[in-house]
């Protein structure tokens, strides 16, 4: 992991060597701009120097054709930047959607990691190379932010919500994880790494943590313990939305709106459950905040993604 001083960092992703060919690209038209500027300096310095024979009777007060040129260039130079830039952003910023889930809760000062199969981790996250990987992040206090140099990304880790980033490694190694938000007296120390391995070593690694049980079977189990079934399960007779399928379902809201059924959705109707009434339904949904960590919420959104649309609730995954 240590590199001794580089020009830039190494990088593990394709993105991340996007990135750097924006970068470099960006930093050579400023160097040339800067370049043409200083050379124009140094022959004018020269040519009308005091003293100089140069012609100075009869100076141009405009020069049309110049002026539409460095005015044209540039701006057709910023655009192309700009639509190029905009591509890389619009890939980076939106997971395929086969992209492998992982749940990461910071927390001062650590950066806690739950595996879909039960497994966890503190400050080290493994992934497999060649797959993309989708992190859905929380914070148990302050505002943190993922950062990994080589994968040339990072992302505000928001208490009160869940907001996500995904990277695909291409190159087996470790990579440095930091956070990248002063978080409290700890932040520098607040680090960890990513663990890229070939598929075959990582379903090897994952399977190391068999015996624990699954995220979303420990979801299931809060979920009986809260007492959720009382109104979720099918059989019960208090009316209260189904669950089977939520996930990236559109839901219709009393107020007239609607929205596509998201992890920050499900968490916002487990903590603040009025802030959001499905139509057709009462207001009686009572809050949980307090009650539950958001290792717990984790659990149980992984347990509502585990139920197919046909499954009805209650069932086990
Ligand atoms: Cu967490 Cu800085």
């Amino acid at each position: 992991m240590n590199q001794g001083l580089t020009l830039l960092p190494q990088s593990a992703t394709a993105a991340a060597r996007a990135t750097d060919t924006l970068y470099l690209v960006l930093v050579g038209f400023s160097g040339l701009i800067a370049a043409i500027f200083i050379t124009l300096i140094i022959v004018f310095c020269y040519r009308y120097r005091r003293n100089a024979q140069a012609d100075r009777s009869k100076p141009p007060s405009h020069a049309w054709g110049l002026e539409a040129a460095w005015t044209i260039a540039p701006l057709l130079i910023f655009l192309w930047l700009f639509a190029w830039a905009a591509r890389d952003y619009a890939v980076q910023a939106r997971a395929p959607d086969n992209a492998m889930q992982i749940f990461i809760v910071a927390k001062q000062w650590v950066w806690t990691v739950e595996h879909p199969n039960g497994r966890r981790e503190i400050n080290e996250l493994h992934i497999p190379v060649d797959t993309p990987v989708k992190l859905i992040m929380t914070s148990q206090d302050v505002i943190h932010s993922f950062f990994v140099p080589a994968f040339r990304n990072k992302r505000d880790v928001v208490p009160g919500r869940y907001s996500t980033i995904w990277f695909q490694a291409d190159r087996p190694g470790k990579y440095l994880l930091l956070c990248a938000e002063y978080c409290g007296t700890e932040h520098s120390e607040m680090k960890g790494r990513i663990i890229a391995m070939e598929p075959e070593d990582y379903t090897r690694w994952e399977q190391g943590g068999a015996g624990e049980a699954g995220l979303a079977q420990q979801g299931f189990a809060l979920f009986r313990q809260h007492g959720c079934m009382g109104c979720h399960a099918a059989a019960s007779t208090v009316h209260a939305p189904e669950l089977s399928g939520l996930l990236g379902r559109r839901v219709h809201l009393s107020d007239g709106s609607s929205l596509v059924a998201d992890e920050t959705y499900v968490r916002d109707s487990i903590m603040e459950p009025q802030k959001a009434i499905v139509a057709g339904y009462d207001a009686i949904m009572p809050s949980f905040k307090n009650q539950l960590n958001e290792e717990e919420i984790m659990a149980i959104i992984e347990y509502i993604r585990s139920l197919g649309p046909d499954q009805l609730m209650g069932e086990r995954p």
